[in-house]
């Protein structure tokens, strides 16, 4: 048997579906030496092939060991850094790792995980020092995420790599070559079918290797087809924060888990994304703070997002929190009330809150009342407790917290919320604000209601006010404009005003 050939072998006694993938990365991009495979397992044409596999492994001895590509398999990803350039392959140097500038031009067929692998994707190349383009023209390498998940998905490829060529053979000698590359499903499932099939591929990467993509790109360079369609038991690209590829998306996904297990008689998915695993939910939470913090941020800076945040806190007790299974604890919820603060100085909050709940003593009462008056909402929705049938407390909780007790601390509550809304809103007394007209006030025709930069409404006399972007044009205020009212007075649920004019979001200059 040759020598490569039982490396082969020795490698599906190791590892499970992924060992076509595995031998065809041998095969196609590495001068493999043959330590690993020969000492986990032995074969019994071992002792004859001894002499050639001698001078197989001499020949090869300057290349890199079998380790090196089975590297994000067998490290633990999280002592991974996300690009190793400190520690090039042997026959590379790290500035043929490194992007050098070259754009690269990302474009993504069928599902969200391709969505979340194009950031994943992207996160690793910017890292990298490659620059990121949306003009296929202006491109150096072009990706493209692809699907396999129906025939269709897969001929769609096809045709757009049929489009790419020309873009490849038309490119003028004063420019880089262009690289093209083949990543996700499509990669893993043809290997090398596509690389046979369609000459200007450069690149293939599976779904698991795209940490391995500057290393392919730097062979590329050189030339030669590179392809890693390797498949991993616990790549999750944990440590790797995904860059969200428009900046004007307005979703984003957190991807929890890679592969499938399930084995649908009809789906491709094992077979092109391997083992069924999840990401440690610590990088998931970290993901989704990061997410938050960003969401913060924008609040802050926008002018058109008003400044109010709904933190439902439903009990200030620790104790209750637990029997609602809401799953943070009265701390928590003030050093989250602190944080939303420090990050958007005069941030509105809004909460809502159940009073009685299954098990709340007079003290758990009292923890919420204090909870009202720490926070000082601006707004409150407040509830009696009501059993609902198939809930998890119907099951297991007992609602015996009497009636009139749920309504007298329901009472209590409002009493006090009030108390501190008032005291709140009482404090833009005397202040100009911006305010967006919604219509006229339900109570009175003559009024208008709007809503101010913390979503409060405001009531004021529907009257002919000057427009100022309008050169001192006289109009009555509409639905969708923006005024500014002087506030006269507050309650606990509304601001009253006089309008001083009209004005729009960027001309206005609310004070106080
Ligand atoms: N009893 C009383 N209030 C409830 N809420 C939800 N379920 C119940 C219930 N069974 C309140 C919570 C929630 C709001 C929408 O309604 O405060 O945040």
């Amino acid at each position: 048997m040759h020598p490569l050939r039982r490396v082969l072998r020795a490698h599906r006694c190791l590892r499970w579906r992924p060992l076509a993938s595995v031998s065809w990365l041998l095969l196609r991009t590495c001068r493999a030496s043959c330590n690993l495979s020969s000492t986990t397992c032995p074969s019994p044409e071992r002792q004859q092939e001894h002499g050639v596999q001698k001078d197989f492994s001499s020949r090869l001895a300057t290349g890199p060991t079998f380790q090196h590509f089975l590297r994000n398999a067998s490290v633990p990803q999280e002592n991974l850094s996300s690009l190793d350039v400190e520690d090039p392959p042997p026959y590379l140097t790290v500035d043929q790792l490194l992007g050098r500038q070259r754009k690269v031009y990302l474009e993504t067929y069928g599902c969200q995980m391709n969505v979340n692998d194009t950031e994943i994707a992207w996160s690793i190349l910017q890292k990298s020092g490659y620059l990121r383009t949306n003009n296929l023209q202006e491109a150096d390498v072009i990706l493209l995420v692809t699907c396999s998940i129906r025939e269709k998905a897969e001929q769609t490829i096809w045709n757009r790599l049929h489009q790419l060529r020309a873009l490849k053979t038309k490119r003028p000698r004063s420019r880089v070559p262009l690289r093209i590359g083949i990543l996700g499903c499509m990669a893993e499932r043809l290997k090398e079918e596509i690389l046979n099939r369609e000459k200007i591929v450069d690149i293939l990467a599976g779904p698991d290797a795209y940490r391995d993509l500057p290393r392919l790109l730097a062979v590329a360079e050189s030339g030669q087809q590179a392809a890693n369609v390797l498949l991993s038991l616990d790549e999750t690209y944990a440590d790797i924060m995904p860059v969200q590829t428009s900046p004007s998306a307005t979703s984003a996904f957190v991807s929890i888990m890679r592969g499938c297990d399930n084995m649908c008689s009809y789906c491709i998915v094992p077979f092109t994304r391997g083992r069924e695993r999840s990401r440690p939910v610590a990088s998931i939470v970290e993901e989704v703070r990061k997410l938050s913090e960003q969401v913060l941020q924008l609040i802050h800076e926008r002018d058109n997002i008003c400044k109010q945040i709904h933190v439902p806190a439903q009990s200030g007790s620790s104790r209750v929190l637990e029997a609602m299974r809401r799953g943070y604890s009265r701390e928590a919820y003030v050093e989250l009330i602190h944080h939303i603060r420090e990050s958007i100085p005069g941030v509105s909050l809004s909460s809502d809150f159940i009073a009685g709940f299954c098990g709340e003593t007079e003290e758990d009462h009292l923890q919420t009342v204090s909870l009202l008056r720490e926070v000082q909402y601006n707004m409150g929705f407040l509830f009696a407790y009501s059993m609902r049938q198939k809930t998890r407390a119907y099951h297991r909780l007992k609602d015996d917290v009497p009636e009139e007790v749920k309504l007298r601390r329901l009472e209590e509550l409002i009493t006090v919320f009030r108390k501190e809304a008032t005291k709140a809103n009482k404090t833009s007394v005397g202040c100009t604000q911006l305010v967006l007209v919604e219509g006229h006030s339900k109570r009175s025709s003559t009024d208008l209601c709007g809503r101010n930069d913390g979503n409060l409404k405001v009531i004021f006399p529907d009257v002919e006010i000057e427009d100022v972007t309008n050169s001192g044009l006289r109009v009555r205020a509409q639905p969708g404009d923006y005024v500014l009212v002087k506030i006269t007075s507050a309650s606990s649920q509304t601001l009253k005003g006089h309008v001083l004019c009209r004005t729009t979001l960027k001309g206005s200059s609310a004070y106080c």
